[in-house]
């Protein structure tokens, strides 16, 4: 038998294919309740734990089937608030109305024609995201990897062909605690052993400083190889760490001085995740080279950008750097559809109303094993005291078992990051499962 036919004999017939029965009830509270005779969820699970690679641990017991809005459901039918949102990738909320509209009609005409010709999407996408952001160009991209990469090989063109950078010599900057992705570039700027242990040779030209100091750059940037400064205004995989008020202004003003290229990687915590449409505002920051991706899609597919002025991104010359992929007429409607809806739903406002009462909320639960509640807008991370004997793991589970869906960034770190839709009655029904389940902890 080929490889393809058994394949394709292995496949769910319709009448074996899982059906869905949605709870019209409110997000359970108390432990799972065990589903008599069945369980769908083991099938599944076998699977992947004997077919797809290891690289990923999923949280236990929960075997996601359908989302909307704030809320997920798992196979089994029941309902979790989703305070992960695919890190922050749908901050529209799952399957936004406007932006699944945009994929079908797209999807109904044309997906994809390849960069050597023109579509008739990616100049309307281009325009509507360079004057809602303020750039004179997007470049468009596909991973937020890509992009950010995208951006160092631009700000290394940069310096040697304006700057006057002897060839291979250019430096880049980074914080420790950076997290832009798992490209072998992006390992070999890492202080995460997770992240680049077994994966040498590294690239060369990466620069580690302290984040959230000023004294440390200054002296960065003294050298003159150094082409850029790569900083996420708020700093996410690291456990979303908010830098000192004037950190990022002082690096702009420090960048300019020594004339330094600004790359801000809003790749999480931008698109309204902040409070604001990019973390940078807070700080009226406007970098030389602003990265994004993740909602940028709404969560539909992988889209990325880098945006620049011509000055910058004029050192991006035909033949130079591409992607099959980027900048496709479907990715193209997603990406406009992806930020009107931020724009047109007020998501930016509602993320900095509701992130106050969060942290407002939050603050006041479990001060024996909590030692922080910090964030902007809706990025948001809860610190235990790590002498609680309680870790971020064990509270995920307890979560899960409250209805609601979280993920640890580190083992005494949890983030919460909903949909920028949730209103205050979700945001205060999801607050009353997580004291639940921190009580339980
Ligand atoms: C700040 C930041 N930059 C870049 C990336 C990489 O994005 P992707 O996983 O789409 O390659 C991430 C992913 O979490 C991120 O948080």
């Amino acid at each position: 038998m080929s490889r393809l036919y058994r394949f394709i004999s292995l496949l769910p017939r319709p009448s074996q294919q899982l059906s869905l029965r949605l709870p019209t009830s409110r997000a359970f509270s108390g432990i799972i309740p065990k589903v008599a005779g069945i369980n769908k969820s083991k099938q599944v699970v076998e699977d992947y734990d004997k077919y797809v690679a290891q690289n990923y641990t999923p949280l236990k017991d929960v075997v996601i089937a359908r989302g909307e809005g704030v809320y997920v459901y798992d196979i089994e039918g029941r309902r979790y608030y989703d305070f992960l949102t695919g890190y922050s990738a749908m901050n529209q909320g799952h399957r936004h109305p406007k932006i699944l509209a945009a994929l079908k009609e797209q999807a109904d005409r044309l997906t994809l024609t390849g960069r050597c010709y023109y579509n008739d999407m990616l100049g309307k996408y281009a325009k509507y995201a360079t004057e809602l952001l303020g750039y004179d160009r997007l470049l468009p991209m596909n991973g937020g990897v890509e992009a950010s990469e995208s951006s160092i090989k631009m700000s290394r063109r940069w310096g040697y062909e304006v700057k006057g950078v002897p060839d291979n010599e250019a430096k880049v900057i980074l914080c420790r605690g950076n997290f832009w992705g798992r490209s072998i570039a992006a390992a070999s700027s890492s202080t995460d052993p997770s992240c680049f242990m077994g994966y040498g040779p590294f690239v060369p030209g990466f620069e580690l400083i302290p984040f959230n100091d000023i004294p440390a750059l200054e002296h960065a940037l003294k050298d003159q190889h150094v082409v850029a400064f790569m900083v996420e205004p708020i700093q996410g995989e690291a456990g979303i760490i908010v830098p000192d008020k004037g950190y990022l202004s002082k690096a702009r003003e420090l960048c300019t001085k020594n004339n330094v290229l600004l790359i801000c990687d809003e790749i999480q915590c931008g698109l309204g995740r902040s409070g604001k449409m990019l973390a940078s505002e807070y700080e009226s920051v406007r970098p030389d080279i602003l990265v994004l991706g993740k909602a940028l899609s709404g969560g539909f597919m992988p889209i990325s950008a880098v945006l620049a002025d011509d000055q910058y991104m004029s050192m991006m010359k035909s033949g130079t750097h591409g992607s099959t992929f980027g900048g496709n007429p479907l990715a193209s409607a997603l990406a406009i559809a992806s930020l009107r809806a931020i724009v047109e739903g007020g998501m930016c406002e509602n993320a900095y109303k509701m992130g106050e009462i969060f942290r407002k909320e939050a603050a006041t639960f479990r001060r024996d094993i909590i030692r922080d509640v910090r964030g902007m807008g809706l990025f948001n991370a809860i610190e235990l005291n790590p002498n609680c004997g309680v870790s971020a793991s064990t509270v995920n589970e307890k979560l899960r078992d409250h209805g609601i869906l979280s993920k640890s960034t580190h083992e005494y770190t949890f983030r919460m990051a909903p949909a920028l839709t949730i209103n205050e009655e979700q945001l205060m029904d999801a607050l009353s499962l997580m004291k639940k389940a921190l009580e339980e902890c």
